[in-house]
Formats: structure tokens, sequence, C-alpha cells
């Protein structure tokens, strides 16, 4: 049997991780921006985590997680996402007793048992922001504003923002009864998924994927209309922060989002262009989930983002990069120069120049083939006439034009050469 990776994963072999690589750079250097410090949690965490932190009536916990049992038992889960692993750092290292708001991001894998099609996978990447200790709304509108610059700076012009509120544990305790009140009398109609947990988290209905669920409850009363005083003022300014930031959004009654943990704002990004899975990233504010996993009460709030469907939509854009193209290449016309030709390369690769030489025995001609291949901007040539009389030949590979090179200055002449390249090229 030829071994293959499991479904729903799969290898980033190059040059498609110099996408990943450059889409990893933007994030990064964008969530720095804002003030957010990377934190890296482990890939696997005790099971109760997930099941206390994500809630135990979730898609993720009931169907989705990938859980086992250690050598001595325990039962551990392949994180299905990073908010509850934050917070067992958070309270495990006692983050809360220092400087406030905490605010983190993480780049990872996580993994989701699900059916897998374009854009959805069992091991995917998430990128995500996290801030601790503040309920102020303008941190709402910061952690958005965040999402969308990092979609600006991706060249993402085509995307949806959907806000809603889903308030507090106070006033959706009330808007909960009378949701279920308002679905118990068409709860044949739902599908078989919505019946099951129509009276536990009526909410998820709001959300079914199944048409026949929107139908069966149309006119349903909306969260919107039940937010209590200071929910409804606290929505009014992230909505007031967005407007001022020209961020365009669109509330959404049925945004409630798949976990539990959600209180107040939630929203969710969407690119229609990239398929059924257009979900981009979400996030929301969690006030009651430190509380829960055993640490204070402390707010949060943060969102993470699909990496997957991040290159999805940037694909066209990301296809453009070079990054993975050779400075130099350095061809012998002769077996004997091996060690030569070696040397140089490593004083070459010294000084940050990207430097390949053949290692299959090619002929003259092949290694110039090759050097093509690669990229190579310039290529330097080492033949008899060459280490008799001590230089280097340099060819620049677009214009073709050679030049001889004293050996003590190859370097430095590479190196202007390199300058001038990336000043005309970028
Ligand atoms: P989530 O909505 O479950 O939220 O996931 C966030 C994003 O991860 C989705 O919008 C999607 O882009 C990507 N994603 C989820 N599942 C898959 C999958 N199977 N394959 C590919 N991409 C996927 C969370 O995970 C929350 N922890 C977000 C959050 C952070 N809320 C507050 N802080």
């Amino acid at each position: 049997m030829q071994l293959k990776a499991p479904r729903g994963t799969y290898d980033i072999l190059p040059p498609d991780s110099s996408k990943w690589q450059y889409i990893e750079g933007i994030l990064k250097e964008t969530a720095e921006t804002f003030g957010y410090r990377e934190i890296r949690t482990p890939i696997f965490e005790h099971t109760e985590l997930f099941e206390r932190g994500v809630g135990s009536s979730t898609d993720i916990v009931t169907k989705e997680m990938y859980t086992f049992k250690d050598k001595s038992l325990r039962s551990l889960t392949l994180r299905p996402e990073n908010t509850a692993s934050c917070v067992r750092a958070l309270i495990e290292h006692s983050i809360y007793s220092g400087i406030m708001p905490a605010k983190w991001y993480y780049i990872g894998p996580m993994f989701r048992y699900d059916r897998p099609q374009t854009g959805r996978y069992r091991q995917f990447h998430q990128f995500g922001v996290e801030a601790f200790g503040s309920n102020s709304p303008y941190l709402d509108a910061e952690v958005i504003i965040l999402l969308i610059e990092v979609l600006k700076r991706l060249g993402l012009k085509e995307y949806e923002l959907h806000i809603n509120s889903v308030g507090c544990m106070q006033c959706r305790d009330v808007y909960r009864q009378k949701l279920i009140e308002h679905i118990t009398p068409v709860k044949d109609k739902l599908c078989p998924d919505c019946q099951t947990r129509y009276q536990q988290n009526p909410l998820r209905v709001l959300d079914c994927k199944e048409k026949s669920c929107h139908q069966a409850i149309v006119n349903y009363p909306t969260l919107s209309q039940h937010l209590c005083d200071d929910c409804a003022s606290h929505y009014d300014v992230v909505k007031k922060g967005l407007k001022a930031n020209s961020i365009d959004y669109r509330h959404d009654d049925n945004l409630v989002r798949g976990l539990d943990y959600y209180t107040n704002t939630a929203f969710e990004i969407h690119i229609p262009g990239i398929g059924a899975q257009s979900a981009v990233g979400g996030g929301g504010r969690y006030n009651g989930l430190v509380e829960d996993c055993g640490g204070p009460d402390l707010p949060g709030i943060g969102f993470a983002m699909g990496i997957e469907r991040l290159l999805l939509a940037v694909d066209t854009l990301a296809k453009e990069l070079d990054s993975g193209k050779s400075d130099v290449f350095i061809t012998i016309m002769n077996d004997d120069y091996e060690l030569q030709a070696l040397e140089l390369l490593t004083r070459l690769r010294q000084e940050n120049i990207r430097a390949e030489k053949d290692y299959m025995g090619r002929s003259g001609r092949a290694q110039m083939k090759y050097a093509d291949k690669l990229g190579a901007r310039m290529v330097i040539i080492i033949g008899d006439d060459e280490i008799q009389q001590g230089y280097f030949t340099l060819r620049d590979m677009q214009s073709k034009e050679q030049v001889q090179i004293y050996k003590e200055e190859i370097i430095e002449s590479v190196k202007d050469r390199l300058v001038k390249f990336r000043g005309g090229n970028g």
C-alpha cells in the first residue's frame, strides 16, 4: 500500500510554502503593529478544557474533536481552536495580575474531524488574536479594525463583514426562552440535529445550514430586539467605532457563531468568491469564558482566520511572488573546481546572498539551463582560464552580458549588482 497523508490533511511544498511565509509575515506584522504579542500553546490539551471552554453542545465538541488516550490513559485532544488554550494559559500563568489588557496573537495548526472539501480540512491553520481584561467596546472595534487591516494588507477588497450582538448571559436567557416558545410549535419541521438541540441551544437553529430550519422559524424574534440597555449601548459604540474608521458592516440577526462562549459582539468575515466555505474569519467577545475555565471574572475578545481560506482568496496575488528564486548560481566547467565553488558558495551565503550550485554532475551547458530554472539572476563561471588567471566570469542572466571580475572583488561586485536589481525590479 502506498502511504498517503491522512484525509483532510495535506503537504505544503515549495514553491507554495513561499505563499505561506508571505501571508504569515503580513499577519504577524499587522498584529505586532496593533500591539499584540505572540503566544504559542501546546497542540494538544486536556479534553476537559475544550469541553468546558468551547461548550459541550457545540458541533466541535460533540462531533469534531480528535480525542485520544495517552499511555497513562489521560484523555487528550488535538486543539480544535485556540481561544480555550489561551484562556488556560492566562489562568495558569496568572497573566491577569499583570498589566491589562493582555493582547496575544497566534498562528498554528488546529484539528477538526469534519467532511473535507475546498476550504475545509481536518488539519487547518489559524491566525488569531485574543485580548483579555477590558470590556471597552472600543477594543471590540480595534479587534475588527485589525481583521480588516489584514485583508487590506493582503490586497483583498471583496469581503463582507457581518456583525451582531448575542447579548450578555442575562438578556440572552430571556431571549432563549422566547425563541424556544417560537420554535416549539414547529419543531417537527426542523432538521434532526436542530430537533435535538433546540431546547438546550435554540440559537443554533438560527445559524443552521438547512434551509428547512430557516423556513420553519420564519419571523422569529431577534436577539437585537431583546438586548438589555448595557448590551444595546455596547453594540452601538462598536458600530460607531467601525463607522468612524470607514469600515462597512452588515448587521446580521442570524449570526450567533457555532461556539458557546460568545457574549455581546460577534462577527464574521466572508469572501464570497472562494466557494461554499466563504467564512475567512470569525470571532467576538467572551466575557464569561475565563471564569468558566476556573479563572477570575475577566472579559475577553478575539477572532481567528483560516489561513487556507485566506490563501484561496489571495491566490492570484501570491502567484507573483518569486521569493524562491536564487540570486547567484555557480557553474564549474570541471570537477576539479568543486572545492573552489563550495568555498565561494559559503562566502556568498554568509552575506545573505541566495546562492546555489549543481550536485548532480551536470555538464557546463546543463548547469546553465539549471541556473535558468532556478531563476538565478547571475551565474559565476569557474573554468580553467578563470583559475589560472585569478578571476571569475560573471554572467547576467537577463542581458546575457559577461564580465571578468577579480577573485577578491567578486562578493562586492555581486552585492552591488543585487542592489541594482532589487532597486529596479523590486
Ligand atoms: P471559528 O469560526 O470556529 O472560530 O474558526 C475561525 C476560522 O477558522 C473560520 O472562519 C475559518 O476560516 C477557519 N476554519 C474553521 N474550521 C476550518 C476547517 N475545518 N478548515 C479550514 N478552515 C477552518 C474559532 O475558532 C474561534 N476560536 C475564533 C475566536 C477567537 N473567537 C474569539 N477568539
